[in-house]
């Protein structure tokens, strides 16, 4: 498979890196920031531009992996479909259901394979819940709950994650999408009834006294835009009576002793499961001769962004998405569009 990296930022790095180990040719390196893609390029004896132009009219290419500013999603998706490409596309897919659907009427249209890079579903702990649940053993999953707590960590404060018009909005576009695509994933993408939604700018917009721990995409850029959340929490009922209760936060206080960093559960008839997004134990709790009794069971990480990888490689074998394909992502878009929605509109919607 012979395939351009379009975007050599901290994403583009991981799946250059993951694309290679999976046996692909990469080609080309794009990105308009020359030394960036450059450097990448070198690193893989690929060939570099600064626009990805220049590779669609390369017909020996065949798949491109998109990982740049969310905001070219949309255009950089739609050109790559059209000229012929397969598409692995970071996430979000992009920034408004809106523009998630036209990618989606494209990919439809060209009978191109489109997989967008909803990477959680391929650690340990998401595998071995996704199995869990398709198994049988939880029963019905009547209720899901979702947490992802950065205590100070707004992405590249005052640049592109932090501008609402380049962005689409702030942690719950930006992490949550991962928790509604690996929770809808695990409960098999129930129908969404309604969607009540609460975003907090309580840090990244007092950008001069905004202390940080850590600031992937940094440094920050002060002159720059905060104009989105760092914190949004939202209650999703689904039509089969299945609730998902989501809290995610690039940035607040939270005691980590009582409210680790990442959290989610699943709780069925038959058993719920909980277990950390980036740990390696599965935590299963059902009932014993009469007794209630938890047993833990410990999944091996492998390497996520190569294992994603390998599914892109079998979705372009059999032309049918392994991964995360166009409707469950429109799916996930349309779960954090109604959040952004209720929350301007103050009251709960439904869909
Ligand atoms: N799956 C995950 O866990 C994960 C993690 C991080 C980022 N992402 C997603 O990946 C995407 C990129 O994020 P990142 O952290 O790598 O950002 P980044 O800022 O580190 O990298 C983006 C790259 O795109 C390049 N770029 C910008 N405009 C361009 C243009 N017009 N043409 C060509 N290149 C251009 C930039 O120069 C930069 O090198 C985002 O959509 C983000 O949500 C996903």
């Amino acid at each position: 498979m012979k395939i351009g990296i379009i975007g050599a930022g901290t994403i583009g790095q991981k799946h250059a890196a993951a694309a290679r180990q999976a046996g692909a040719d990469i080609a080309w390196v794009v990105d308009k920031n020359e030394a960036a893609g450059q450097s990448l390029a070198q690193e893989y004896q690929a060939s570099y531009c600064s626009s990805p132009d220049r590779i669609w009219e390369d017909d020996s290419l065949t798949a491109v992996v998109i990982g740049v500013p969310n905001f070219l999603h949309k255009s950089f998706a739609i050109e790559a479909l059209e000229a012929g490409k397969d598409v692995l596309l970071e996430k979000p897919m992009s920034l408004s259901l809106d523009d998630c659907q036209l990618i989606a009427q494209v990919a439809e249209a060209s009978q191109r394979v489109l997989q967008i890079g909803f990477v959680h579903r391929y650690t340990g702990v998401g595998k071995l819940a996704k199995q869990l649940s398709v198994s049988g053993k939880l029963g019905e999953i009547y209720s899901a709950k979702a947490n992802l707590f950065l205590r100070r960590n707004v992405p590249g404060l005052g640049k592109w994650f932090t501008t609402k018009e380049l962005s689409g909005g702030g942690a719950m576009i930006d992490v949550g999408v991962h928790l509604i695509d690996l929770a809808c994933h695990i409960m098999d993408f129930p129908e969404v009834e309604s969607v009540m939604g609460q975003t907090f700018e309580t840090f990244g917009r007092r950008m001069e006294s905004y202390h940080y721990e850590d600031m992937w995409a940094g440094p920050p850029s002060l002159s720059g835009i905060c104009d989105v959340e760092d914190a949004a929490q939202a209650l999703v009922r689904f039509t089969n009576g299945s609730t998902l209760e989501l809290h995610v936060a690039w940035a607040g206080n939270y005691p980590r002793k009582f409210f680790p960093d990442s959290v989610m559960g699943f709780f069925g008839d038959q058993a719920g499961i909980g277990f950390e997004l980036f740990g390696n134990e599965v935590q299963f709790t059902s009932e014993l001769d009469g007794k209630v009794v938890d047993e833990s069971l410990t999944v091996e990480d492998g390497d996520f962004f190569l294992e994603q990888f390998q599914d892109f490689q079998r979705s372009v074998e059999t032309r049918v998405v392994q991964g995360a394909d166009y409707k469950e992502a429109c799916a996930v878009q349309a779960i954090v569009d109604a959040i952004y929605s209720s929350r301007t509109r103050q009251t709960a919607l439904s869909l």
